[in-house]
């Protein structure tokens, strides 16, 4: 894959369509179990913000290179309300729902790149990267 694609996230059951379609290109890359499943739960915690808080939006993914390193590049984009304060969501503890990535800053942990970037009232956009380590 070296071009970027999109999976709607329209529905709840596209939350499972897009965990499952990243866990299979981290796969392709060569990450083992572990990486997959953080990857995994990432892509879940991204896909159910956009879901319950945008409503709709997409999940975009793609194969990065950099000095002979491979990763996965995920992007979560949405034009929902956006996020007022993201000091405050990017606080341990700030996550609503109790999940099992334990929200955003569980997100930023999980990967090795993450960057947030909202615009109150327009939407938000979440990228995130993983790199394999071979
Ligand atoms: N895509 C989004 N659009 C608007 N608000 C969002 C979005 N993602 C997260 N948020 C806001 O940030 C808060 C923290 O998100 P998160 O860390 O995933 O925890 P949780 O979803 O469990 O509340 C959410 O409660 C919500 O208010
Ligand atoms: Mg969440």
């Amino acid at each position: 894959m070296n071009f970027e694609s999109c999976i709607p996230i329209k529905k709840e059951w596209d939350i499972v369509g897009a965990r499952q379609y990243g866990r299979d290109i981290a796969k392709q890359i060569g990450f083992g179990s572990v990486d997959q499943a953080r990857i995994a739960t990432s892509i879940s915690e991204l896909a159910r913000n956009v879901y319950l808080y945008a409503e709709n939006g997409r999940i975009c993914f793609n194969v990065v290179e950099e000095m002979g390193r491979k990763g996965i590049e995920i992007t979560a984009i949405d034009d929902g309300p956006g996020i007022k304060d993201i000091g405050k969501v990017m606080q341990d503890g700030y996550s609503t729902s109790g999940g099992l990535g334990a929200g955003l800053p569980g997100v930023k942990r999980l990967m090795d790149f993450f960057d947030l970037e909202s615009e109150y009232g327009k939407g938000t956009t979440v990228k995130i990267i993983k790199w394999f380590r071979s």
